[in-house]
């Protein structure tokens, strides 16, 4: 639908896990998308389709991107249920298309994500098999239009969820991991909030020392190379959607193909490194699979035989970030406290100079690292409440350094 294409006073959510909100803030301004503000779990945005779609393939922090069709109050279920049905479906998709519906919120009536994304389904339907005479079915697993509702102080906000999948799927292939991996969503909102892209135009270096599947190392890769992370995703949420402009899209695909044959030839410097042999494995088939195995480092090796990449003597000073098991899914019945302290410890022998940051959802197993840490933001990954530590760790060797700078 052009005229849709080129109207710049459309509106999106793009949501994203709990306390990055920030980052993704700054991820899209510095895609060019100005008109940002941050709301709760999600950053929204104002501008054209041209936005949206620069930010479903260059977002690397977004989970999803939803167009918004329309907001009313709904304090009751026949409003939801009107407001809904007033809204120009024929305009969006066809009556023998599958669609789904994500309900997220609720209100005193409206108290089941159930029952709300049901109330929505049959306005849809009802109102396309009253323009047409047929109706569209439902399948949550591979629908053809995903609906998003959000339910919040009696007001409903629709939306259409142009991702489809949820984009910390990056590329075609699924990954591999290990037990306990990070979404790439959030280890890249990390890297940022951890400065990674201006470190890393100064050349400097990356370590992850317990890399896992190697997702903090790809996702660094990627963003020191300015590659899109979604240039190789071959299912998108607007693909059955009628306002989807086929011309608009074409020409972000080209730009992100050009920043890639851009970036050949590039280096970086990036180490990504674990004791388990089988997640170095899976991190290599990862680094593989986005074509990046000849760009990184992915060793096994424990952390007491980690240190800065070779030459990192003459380039500019790195950026370590860690995410060591916290005994909620891995290492529930070891004893963490050692390992903690051997980082901290790594950290003021091995990578003086360095900003080192640790994420952990276990504040008494952070204190074992032994070190103060200068910051420490909130942050959920999933469902568990982590910090973001942050660890100068200054140039001197640690004997040269007066008393105090111990936590
Ligand atoms: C929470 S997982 C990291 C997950 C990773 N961020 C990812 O996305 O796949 C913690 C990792 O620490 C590694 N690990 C634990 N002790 C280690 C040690 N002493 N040296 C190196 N790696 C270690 C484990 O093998 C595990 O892969």
């Amino acid at each position: 639908m052009a005229s849709r294409g080129r109207s710049n006073s459309l509106r999106f959510t793009a949501p994203t896990s709990r306390g990055t909100e920030p980052a993704l803030a700054a991820e899209l301004r510095s895609l060019g998308i100005h008109r940002v503000k941050e709301g709760p779990g999600c950053v929204w945005f104002h501008g054209g389709l041209a936005e949206a779609y620069k930010a479903l393939l260059w977002s690397r922090v977004a989970s999803r991107v939803l167009i918004e069709l329309s907001r009313f109050q709904a304090n009751h279920a026949d409003a939801l249920y009107a407001g809904v049905k007033a809204i120009d479906w024929g305009a969006h998709l066809g009556p023998d298309d599958l669609i789904s519906v994500d309900f997220v919120g609720g209100s005193r009536e409206i108290r089941h994500s159930g029952f709300g994304a049901v109330l929505t389904k049959d306005a849809i339907c009802d109102a396309l098999r009253e323009a047409t005479g047929r109706r569209p079915s439902v399948d949550t697993q591979d629908p053809d239009l995903r609906v998003h509702v959000y339910l919040n102080n009696a007001v409903a906000t629709v939306s259409i969820d142009l991702a489809g999948r949820a984009l910390h799927e990056r590329g075609s292939a699924g990954r591999r991991t290990g037990e306990a991996p990070i979404k790439e969503t959030l280890a890249a909102a990390l890297l940022r909030m951890a400065d990674w892209p201006r470190i890393a135009r100064r050349g400097g270096a990356f370590v992850d020392p317990m890399c896992g599947s190697g997702t903090f190392p790809l996702e660094a890769a990627g963003m020191a190379l300015g590659l899109a992370p979604n240039l190789e995703r071959r299912h998108w949420g607007f693909h059955c959607w009628k306002g989807h402009d086929a011309d608009l899209w074409a020409a972000a695909i080209g730009a992100a193909r050009q920043a890639r044959l851009d970036a050949r030839g590039r280096s970086v410097s990036i180490l990504g490194a674990d004791r388990d042999a089988a997640v170095i494995d899976a991190a290599l088939d990862n680094a593989a699979h986005l074509g990046l195995a000849d760009v990184l480092t992915l060793d096994r090796r424990p952390l007491s035989a980690c240190s800065p990449p070779k030459g990192a003597d003459d380039i500019p000073r790195g950026l370590l970030i860690v995410n060591p098991p916290y005994g909620e899914r891995l290492g529930a019945d070891e004893d963490l406290g050692p390992l903690y302290a051997a980082l901290g410890d790594a950290f003021r022998r091995r990578f003086l100079g360095w900003n080192c940051y640790v994420l952990t959802g276990n504040s008494q197993l952070a204190r074992k690292v032994g070190l103060k840490a200068s910051s420490r933001i909130p942050v959920w990954n999933g469902r568990i409440e982590c910090r973001l530590l942050e660890y100068p760790i200054a140039d001197a060797a640690p004997e040269k350094i007066g008393p105090g700078w111990r936590g």
